[in-house]
């Protein structure tokens, strides 16, 4: 070999090198957080008078800083009795509303949903009593980034990041062989069973909402569920735990972010007000109605409408008196196909906004670098 290219092929293999070096410096990255996990429950209750320097947003972030709605002002909320009827056909008057909603707020809020008012209560309590154990009950159900199935408290692995005021807990309901009932919380004893049922519900909630979705765009009612990989999709489930802040008004319990899955459907505390759904400049204080259901466009379905439906931005704030405690339901597509704008919507004079990528490819982003306002699903649009 000459002299030149064994110095090039040294290149290759010292690139080489690096590439398996980065690629472990990377998944060793994702399979522990870069400093020691700190309960946000525990510094809660620690009565403390000020704020740890790692909850205090810069201030064009904090919620003082950023321009209110009228207090009265709310999402739409959209009665969905009678939505389907036994003959199979469905009330245009209510089509249309839901469509208006996905179009111009990318959230609404749903009552007579189908899904049982003693189960959503349920839920939520046996939630908030998981949460009420003390914090070395849970410590055996620590998450990492790997997966962030278990007990969390941070989303993201920047090391030094500005972080949340909320702990939260993730789990699998679907695909099947994701659902592992080891990691889900023994405690209280009635939890398991009670959130396997509440996911079995909302799942059928999120097929009907999907239906309307797609006949909403002219399209076959099944084109979206068929998108995303028909009877293979995925459902996870994070509960959100927002202690009383000593000073609600530097930090936030969830920054500003756009849910990067399919659809969201977010049970709300009953009692504490909290999530935030930015319209225009202004940010609206969801005031939830009893029993209803929050249900918000993700970046996916933004997607696969080719930008039709909007994945709108929230985020939530805390407050001193109350705690919060609310479950988010995320409906995603199947992992591993890839997601583009649906070839039905697209033709010449409306080019496909976004390049096909898979939404594990995709979560990529918001499990590394936790919740940054609409800036991912901003920067996946295709090259002009
Ligand atoms: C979320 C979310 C809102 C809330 O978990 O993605 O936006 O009210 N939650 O907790
Ligand atoms: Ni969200």
């Amino acid at each position: 070999m000459s002299k030149r290219n064994r110095s090039k092929q040294n290149k290759k293999m010292n690139k080489n090198k690096k590439d398996v070096k980065i690629e472990t410096e990377k998944s060793s990255m994702m399979d522990e957080w870069p400093e020691p996990i700190v309960r946000v429950q525990s510094l809660a209750e620690s009565n403390l008078s000020t704020l740890p320097d790692r909850y205090i947003k810069p201030a064009s972030q904090r919620p003082t800083m950023t321009e209110d709605a009228p207090a009265a002002t709310n999402i739409p909320i959209i009665d969905l009795e009678g939505l389907f009827s036994e003959d199979g056909s469905s009330d245009d008057v209510i089509m249309a509303k839901i469509s208006e909603a996905c179009r111009e707020w990318g959230f609404f809020q749903v009552v007579n949903h189908g899904v049982r008012p003693e189960l959503m209560d349920a839920a939520r309590e046996n939630w908030r009593e998981f949460f009420h154990l003390p914090v070395n009950a849970k410590e055996t159900y620590s998450n990492s980034p790997r997966t962030y199935e278990g007990y969390g408290s941070r989303l993201g692995v920047e090391k030094g990041a500005i972080l949340d005021w909320s702990d939260y807990y993730y789990l699998h309901h679907l695909p099947p062989h994701l659902k592992d009932f080891n990691k889900w919380p023994s405690s209280p004893p009635t939890i398991r069973e009670v959130i396997d049922e509440y996911g079995k519900e909302v799942v059928q909630l999120c097929e009907r909402i999907m239906r309307v979705l797609s006949s909403n765009l002219g399209l076959d009612k099944d084109k979206f569920q068929e998108a995303f990989g028909g009877k293979n999709i995925g459902a996870c489930l994070r509960v959100n735990y927002y202690p009383k802040c000593p000073r609600p008004e530097l930090a936030l319990g969830l920054s500003s972010h756009s849910d990067p899955g399919g659809m969201t459907i977010l049970l709300p505390d009953d009692q504490v007000f909290g999530l935030q759904v930015r319209k225009d400049n202004t940010w609206i204080t969801v005031k939830p109605h009893p029993h209803a259901f929050i249900v918000n466009i993700g970046d996916q379905i933004q997607i696969l409408s080719n930008s039709t439906y909007k994945s709108v931005e929230h985020r939530v704030i805390v407050n001193s008196e109350r705690e919060r405690v609310s479950l988010a339901f995320f409906y995603n597509p199947k992992s591993d196909i890839p997601i583009q704008p649906l070839q039905e919507l697209v033709s010449t004079h409306n080019p496909p906004l976004y390049p096909p990528m898979t939404f594990d490819q995709y979560r990529l982003f918001i499990r590394t670098q936790g919740p940054r306002g609409k800036s991912h699903v901003e920067s996946h649009v295709s090259p002009r």
